[in-house]
């Protein structure tokens, strides 16, 4: 076996590892290593192109999930895919740069997260942004932007594609939205997203601007302190207990290559977990530290017994409203509708968030029932009474209507932001190497069903509102064959959950909470009981958000870059 000494490794060199790994190699005195299992992707020519999405999508740069039988969900088995390559998912993902709403993100600090606001948050996404203001040509077909909620001087190229082209859409999408009462929103990236919007791309001069484009070839990859070792995989964090303070120490990380080679690295200060989602709990319990009881059953000794680990995942479910136009679309066009409780149910808001609120208890006894001992209700239950006073009081957005019309077609996929259920992901063998059990649980509860049936309703009745409806032909999903004109809910929901995929935006499963309420890491993203171990991904977020990952995952890892260096 191979073995080598570095002070910073960072586990997983995808969308936040290497913001950590430009950021953390800038000081010449620290030699950082990266240890990502996928390969570099620089000249791949699907994760360059700017105009079709999904292109890498099963390819070996995809980690190609599946999940476990969505109980709630029709018992269907759902494909859930994550980037495998240097860069991460931000490689494979379908570049769309938009912002949380701010209200969702001072939640963090007010449940005990210090620092973490939305004006923090905004500040540091900012800094990883370098936006590329579109020309005439891009406004005159609705590209817009307020110049206060851009950054200029960061990495990330973010604007609009060439692609973007078709001259009706604009006015034809925005005029039909006006009818239906929903407000024009110039842009979305200020914190606040209800309307119809043109958002930006991560992109520039028609090139994919991944982590690796942005953070690690331009600058970070001549540095002869960081050591990137791509297709290695690491497999388990070796401790060493702090005789003083009782913490455990991370002292080095094992992995094995792509021929099975091992190697063993040596941490001097700290190691980063940047691995997702889905694979960063999985190290953790990999290496002892997650439900005690969990580990037995796969033979792993017990390090830090921490049953939050690889719990509260929040993932989203996706279906889409189809219908056949008259008009050919051309280009890739950046148009969403983010709606709101109030947008969806109208005079029936007041009535659903009674029932909603009612119905918070029993929601929160069955997440703690199947937390695996992790959650206590009471607490669930004020979680779950935070999320009901986003949708409800707030009034921040609760469904998503992307608009992708294409040749055609008009397509509306949609999904329901902010769903109640909180799923897991867990390991399920003793295959180091092997994929965990992933769970989000999707439709758990009857409201995360309401909404995603109130989001298809809207989406059919903008096909049927003019101009939109002048250039619908007839609806191909569900088509009235199918869910009739009337139809009931029932009918709704059945085909919602005959059909929906993964939306593929899991979080929370090493969350950033107080430890009493669940949380895996602390606010300075320190893993509880250990001295030296971090995470910083998607998975540390303690609640969904409504932007799309990757503005918020920049702010977050650019945030923590700052916090590990003034350690
Ligand atoms: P990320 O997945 O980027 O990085 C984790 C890295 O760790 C990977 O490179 C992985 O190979 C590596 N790794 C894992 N385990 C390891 C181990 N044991 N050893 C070594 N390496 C390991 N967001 C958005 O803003 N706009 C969008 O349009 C989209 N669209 C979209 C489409 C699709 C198909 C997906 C799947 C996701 C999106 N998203 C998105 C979401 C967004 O892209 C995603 O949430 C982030 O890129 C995740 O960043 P992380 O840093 O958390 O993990």
């Amino acid at each position: 076996a191979n073995t080598a000494r570095f002070d910073y490794i960072i586990v997983g060199g995808g969308t936040c590892g290497l913001v950590l790994a430009n950021r953390l190699s800038e000081d010449s005195g620290v030699t950082v290593a990266v240890i990502e299992a996928g390969d570099s992707v620089f000249n791949n020519a699907n994760v360059k192109n700017t105009t079709t999405y999904g292109l890498s999508l099963g390819t070996s740069i995809d980690w190609q999930y599946s999940s476990a039988p969505q109980v709630y969900g029709n018992n269907r088995t759902l494909g859930y895919n994550q980037g495998k390559a240097l860069g991460g998912t931000s490689v494979i993902n379908g570049m769309t740069f938009v912002r949380p709403e701010s209200a969702q993100i001072d939640l963090w600090e007010q449940l005990g997260n210090k620092g973490w606001n939305w004006s923090s948050l905004f500040e540091n996404s900012k800094v990883a942004e370098h936006f590329v203001p579109p020309p005439s040509s891009q406004t005159a077909l609705g590209a817009a932007y307020n110049p206060s909620y851009h950054g200029k001087e960061g990495h990330v190229g973010v604007g609009w594609t060439s692609a973007f082209i078709d001259t009706n859409a604009y006015q034809t999408f925005n005029t039909t939205w006006r009818n239906l009462a929903v407000p024009y929103n110039q842009d979305p990236n200020g914190g606040k997203l209800r309307g119809f919007s043109v958002w930006p791309y991560t992109q520039k001069d028609d090139i994919r601007q991944d982590s690796a484009r942005s953070y690690y070839w331009p600058i970070a990859a001549a540095r002869s302190n960081l050591q990137v070792f791509v297709n290695t995989t690491a497999t388990r964090i070796l401790w060493q207990k702090d005789a003083t303070t009782g913490l455990e120490v991370a002292d080095s990380v094992e992995s094995v290559g792509a021929n099975g080679t091992k190697l063993t690295i040596s941490a001097s200060r700290e190691v980063i977990i940047s691995a997702g989602s889905i694979r960063s709990p999985l190290l953790l319990e990999q290496s002892g530290v997650g439900n005690a009881q969990i580990l037995k059953k796969f033979s792993i000794p017990s390090v830090i017994d921490l049953p939050s680990v690889g719990e509260n995942l929040q993932d989203q479910p996706n279906n889409g409203v189809l219908a056949i136009s008259n008009h050919t679309w051309v280009g890739s066009p950046p148009y969403v509708t983010f709606l709101t409780a109030q947008d969806l149910f109208g005079t029936n808001a007041s009535t659903v968030e009674a029932q909603v609120r009612k119905n918070i208890p029993s929601y929160a006894a069955l997440i703690a029932q199947k937390s695996n001992g992790a959650f206590q209700a009471s607490v669930q239950e004020r979680l779950l009474t935070t999320q009901a006073d986003l949708i409800f009081k707030d009034a921040i957005s609760l469904v998503e209507i992307y608009h992708s019309p294409f040749s055609g077609i008009v397509n509306f996929p949609f999904w329901n932001l902010l769903p109640f259920a909180r799923g897991s992901i867990h390991v399920n063998s003793q295959d180091p190497t092997a994929h965990p059990l992933i769970n989000p649980n999707y439709f758990e509860f009857d409201f995360d069903l309401q909404v995603q049936v109130m989001a298809a309703r809207t989406g059919r009745k903008a096909l049927n509102t003019s101009p939109l409806s002048s250039v619908v032909k007839s609806e191909i999903s569900p088509g009235t064959y199918t869910v009739s004109k009337d139809a009931s809910d029932q009918v709704w929901g059945d085909w919602v959950k005959r059909t929906y995929t993964s939306n593929l935006h899991p979080v929370g499963t090493c969350a950033m909470l107080p430890r009493d309420i669940g949380g895996v890491v602390d606010a300075e993203l320190k893993v509880y009981g250990t001295k030296n171990v971090r995470v910083v991904d998607a998975s540390v977020l303690p609640f969904q958000v409504c932007g799309h990952l990757t503005s918020t995952l920049y702010g977050v890892a650019e945030k923590a870059a700052k916090i590990i260096k003034q350690t």
